[in-house]
C-alpha cells in the first residue's frame, strides 16, 4: 500500500541539493500518487489535489483576472455559485449564469473578456445534462477554457477531457472518496501549461490536502468502478418506484426516456448516476420536511456519493445561499428531496422511503 508519509520536510543530501522532496505543501509522495492516479482515471496529464472541492475550484478562479467573466451553468452547485458571486465578484470577475445547452445564448453572452466556461453535469440538484461536446466546441472556436465539474458522475461514468474540456474538477469528498470519511478536492488537466499554473498555485496558495487524506482517497478509488455500478443499479429502480408513487410529483433522472437530457446522457456518460431528485404533489414545504425527517435507511445529510444512502433538501441545505426567485427558475422548489443512492439493498432503500411517505 502507497505508505501515509506523515512529514512536513524532507531530510537534504546537501545545502540546494534535495532527493526530489523539499517540503510538503510543495511536494508530497502520498499526494503524488493520487495525483497521478486521478489523472490516469480522467485521461489526463496531471492532478493537482487540494484540501476540498472548493479549494480546487478557487485554484481555478485564480487563474482568471479583474475583468474576466466567466460563463456558467444556471444551476449548479450553491458552494461554487457563491464563490463566483460573493468572493470573485468582488476582485472584478464577473459570473454570468445560463442554460448552457442554449448555443445560441452561449454565443450572444461570449465577449472579449471571457474566459472561463462553468459546465457542471449532470447538475445538483436538478440532473439536467449538459453536452459537453456541444460546449466545448463553441468554448474552442473562442479560445476559452472550459471546465467541467465532474464530481455528480465521476471519472467512471464520465471523462470530460475525452468530451473536448480542458479542465476537470472534482470534490473527491464524493465518489471517489466513497466513504464519507474525507474532504478533498482534485484537478485534472491535459495542458502541460495549464499544470504548471496550477502547480504553482497549489504551492503558492497552499490550500493542499493531507497525506492521510490523500490515502483514502486512494483507498476509495480501489472500489469506484464496484460503488458507482451498484449506486446507478439502485438509483434506476428508485426512480422508477417514485414516478409511480401518487405523493411525488416531478423526479428527475437522466436515466428516463422523457428526461430531455436523456441522449446526450447515453452519449457522453457509461451510465445515468446515483442521484435522484423528486418534489412532492402541491409542493408543500412542511411535507418535504416530513419525509425528510422519517427516513431510517437514508440519512438527512449534506454531501453524496458514499456507499450509504443520503436524503437532502436542497432549499435549505446544500443551495440556501442561492436566492428563492433564483432557485424557483430552474424548478429548484421548496419541496425538492435529492437523493444520494448508495449501495445498500434496493427493496431495503424503497421500503424506507415507503414508509416515509405514510407521514404525508
Ligand atoms: C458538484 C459539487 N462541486 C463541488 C463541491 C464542493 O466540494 P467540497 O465540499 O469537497 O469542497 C460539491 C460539494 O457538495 C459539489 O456537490
Amino acid at each position: 500500500m502507497t505508505p501515509i508519509y506523515q512529514t512536513s520536510t524532507y531530510a537534504q543530501e546537501s545545502p540546494g541539493k534535495h532527493k526530489g522532496y523539499e517540503y510538503a505543501r510543495t511536494q508530497n509522495p502520498t499526494r503524488h500518487v493520487l495525483q497521478t492516479n486521478l489523472a490516469a482515471l480522467e485521461n489526463g496529464k496531471a492532478g493537482i489535489c487540494f484540501g476540498s472541492g472548493m479549494a480546487a475550484m478557487d485554484a481555478i478562479l485564480r487563474l482568471l483576472n479583474p475583468g474576466d467573466e466567466i460563463i456558467s451553468t444556471n444551476d449548479l452547485y450553491g458552494g461554487s455559485y457563491r464563490l463566483m458571486t460573493k468572493v470573485y465578484e468582488r476582485f472584478g470577475v464577473k459570473a454570468h449564469f445560463i442554460d448552457l445547452n442554449d448555443s445560441q445564448l452561449l454565443e450572444e453572452k461570449i465577449n472579449k473578456n471571457t474566459k472561463l466556461i462553468w459546465v457542471e453535469t449532470p447538475t445538483n440538484p436538478m440532473l439536467n445534462v449538459i453536452d459537453v461536446r456541444a460546449v466545448c466546441k463553441i468554448a474552442q472556436k473562442h479560445d476559452i477554457l472550459t471546465c467541467v465539474d465532474n464530481t455528480f458522475a465521476s471519472p467512471y461514468l464520465q471523462t470530460p477531457l475525452d468530451l473536448g474540456a480542458d479542465i476537470v474538477v472534482h470534490s473527491a469528498t464524493k465518489y471517489l472518496g466513497g466513504h464519507s470519511d474525507v474532504v478533498l478536492g482534485a484537478i485534472v488537466v491535459k495542458d502541460e501549461q495549464l499544470a504548471e499554473q496550477l502547480y504553482f498555485l497549489q504551492n503558492a496558495v497552499g490550500a493542499i490536502p493531507g497525506p492521510q487524506d490523500c490515502f483514502l482517497i486512494l483507498r476509495g478509488i480501489k472500489t469506484l468502478h464496484l460503488r458507482v455500478e451498484r449506486s446507478c443499479k439502485n438509483a434506476k429502480k428508485i426512480a422508477k418506484y417514485l414516478q409511480g408513487h401518487p405523493k411525488v410529483g416531478n423526479v428527475y433522472y437522466p436515466g428516463f426516456k422523457s428526461h430531455p437530457g436523456h441522449k446526450v446522457a447515453k452519449e457522453q456518460m457509461r451510465d445515468f448516476g446515483a442521484m435522484v431528485s423528486f418534489d412532492l404533489q402541491h409542493d408543500v414545504f412542511e411535507d418535504a420536511i416530513k419525509v425528510m425527517s422519517n427516513t431510517k435507511l437514508f440519512t438527512l445529510a449534506e454531501s453524496l456519493g458514499g456507499v450509504e444512502s443520503l436524503i437532502g433538501h436542497p432549499a435549505t441545505m446544500t443551495h440556501a445561499s442561492i436566492p428563492r426567485e433564483e432557485r424557483l427558475k430552474v424548478g429548484l422548489t421548496d419541496s425538492l428531496i435529492r437523493l444520494s443512492i448508495g449501495v445498500e439493498d434496493v427493496d431495503d432503500l424503497i421500503d424506507d422511503l415507503e414508509k416515509a411517505f405514510v407521514f404525508l
